[in-house]
């Protein structure tokens, strides 16, 4: 009989078979303090560079990072501060993605005050917010006894954040204890700034320019539709530096795999891209393939990444031949499509996408529109953005052009492809046909 045991070594096994650990692909950016981000961080040296140039000067500083949905804002971030936590040791790093209705000043509060774990003006800051620090705990569970200490981490988002009275005043403070032990500055990083509503965020940026001119350093990011494009354009003199992230080249995007997959191989590590065991289980045609496929957008690229291996793994080959990778793509895409969830009109939009191969707010004609049931292109642009949050399309702006294209990956299928082909048997088909 087999065990539900069995079925998990069986698994490994699928996994092992490949050559592999695990599967190195994730959708969300790796966590700051791992070894995995130092391994697989490809790319974008020239950003890096225009990053670090400025922390050269004792001048502090506001960084604007914008780019597209999954194009790797998070993660540049993450390694900019991880650097600077190995290159600047008496520089303090708070990293925070942006809680819902809180103002920027106590959120920055709150990522400072997370890193100052021996300061204890600091972690009563916390508590009063109603965010539970190791320091406090600790004290708690010696009033109330051992059983307390269990109290595990509770999420950030389940707890009713108590907006700091006067957070301003209370991150200059906190800003000011920093300093004996973090002479070199602070540096706060606030992440995914218009994933909350851009007219409310506009708001918080106003009202935030007395503590981004202040004692820290700052870097944000966001999309450059959203709250960004306005930043960008209204507030220019706010930002010391402007970095749009864009795809990754057809060469890095190698590399980048070639990273992964040696973060996760289990006997060789080799990463000269020249040696065709660097991208092994993938023979070199099908990873050079794959690159092409997922357009240097590194989300897109673990997105498939993923299924490819899952696939193979399924299959239980031990290479990813091209025949090995349009499997996994075919099923990559039908992944795609159920985790977006399309409602009817989403998926309307979609297939009219794929049909077209592209649309844009300068060639689309009226019909068009009238046919998908909108009355200009800017009320299709949302069902577009959702399309492309689920990579299933992509935006490509030309000159003053909005324009979004199905993917390559996608062009071609239909709802026919839903069905496994094999499960029809072949006269079916050409009875069909007649
Ligand atoms: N330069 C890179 N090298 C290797 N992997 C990367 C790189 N950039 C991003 N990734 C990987 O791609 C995925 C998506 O990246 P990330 O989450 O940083 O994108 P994002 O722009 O922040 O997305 P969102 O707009 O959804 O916030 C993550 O799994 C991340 O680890
Ligand atoms: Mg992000």
């Amino acid at each position: 009989m087999t065990t539900a045991d069995d079925i998990f070594d069986q698994s490994a096994g699928n996994i092992e078979r490949l050559g592999l650990r695990e599967i190195p692909f994730t959708e969300s950016p790796i966590d700051l303090e791992s070894e995995t981000l130092n391994h697989i961080f490809t790319g974008r040296e020239k950003e890096l560079g225009q990053v670090f140039n400025l922390f050269q000067s004792r001048e502090r500083r506001r960084i604007l990072v914008y780019g597209q949905i999954g194009i790797g804002k998070s993660t540049f971030l993450l390694e900019v501060l991880s650097v600077l936590r190995r290159k600047r040791p008496k520089m303090l790093t708070a990293y925070i993605s942006l809680p819902a209705n809180l103002d920027l000043a106590t959120t920055a509060l709150i990522a400072v005050a997370r890193e100052m774990s021996d300061d204890n003006w600091a972690q009563s800051q916390l508590y009063q917010m109603g965010i539970p620090t190791d320091k406090v705990v600790k004290e708690r569970s010696a009033e109330v006894g051992v059983n307390a200490v269990a109290t595990s981490k509770i999420s950030e988002k389940d707890l009713p954040i108590t907006k700091s009275q006067y957070p301003t005043v209370s991150l200059e403070t906190l800003l000011e204890r920093a300093q004996n032990k973090y002479p070199d500055g602070v540096v706060i990083a606030i992440d995914d700034l218009d994933k909350q509503n851009p007219r409310q965020v506009r708001q918080l940026m106003h009202d935030a320019q007395g503590m981004l001119k202040g004692r820290a350093w700052f870097m944000l990011t966001g999309h450059p539709q959203g709250m960004a494009g306005d930043l960008l354009t209204s507030e220019r003199g706010l930002f010391d530096l402007q970095l749009p992230l864009k795809e990754l080249d057809s060469q890095t995007t190698y590399q980048m795999l070639i990273n992964y997959l040696s973060s996760a191989r289990i006997d060789n590590d080799c990463t000269d891209r020249h040696d065709p065991r660097c991208v092994l289980p993938f023979t070199p045609e099908a990873a050079k393939r794959f690159c092409a496929i997922s357009l240097g957008k590194p989300r897109l690229f673990n997105r498939l990444g993923n299924a490819v291996l899952s696939t193979a793994a399924d299959l239980q080959v031990d290479k990813i031949t091209s025949d090995v990778l349009d499997r996994g793509l075919k099923a990559a895409s039908r992944t795609l499509r159920e985790q977006a969830a399309l409602n009817a009109r989403e998926e309307q939009v979609r297939l009219f996408l794929a049909q077209r191969g592209s649309l844009s707010d300068e060639a689309i004609a009226i019909e068009d529109l009238e046919q998908l049931g909108f009355r200009s292109f800017s009320e299709l642009m949302p069902y577009l953005e959702r399309l492309e949050e689920a990579d299933l399309a992509q935006r490509g702006d030309r000159d003053d052009a909005t324009v979004y294209e199905s993917l390559p990956l996608l062009s071609g299928e239909n709802e026919d492809e839903l069905e496994d082909p094999d499960d029809t048997p072949d006269e079916v088909v050409v009875t069909g046909l007649r």
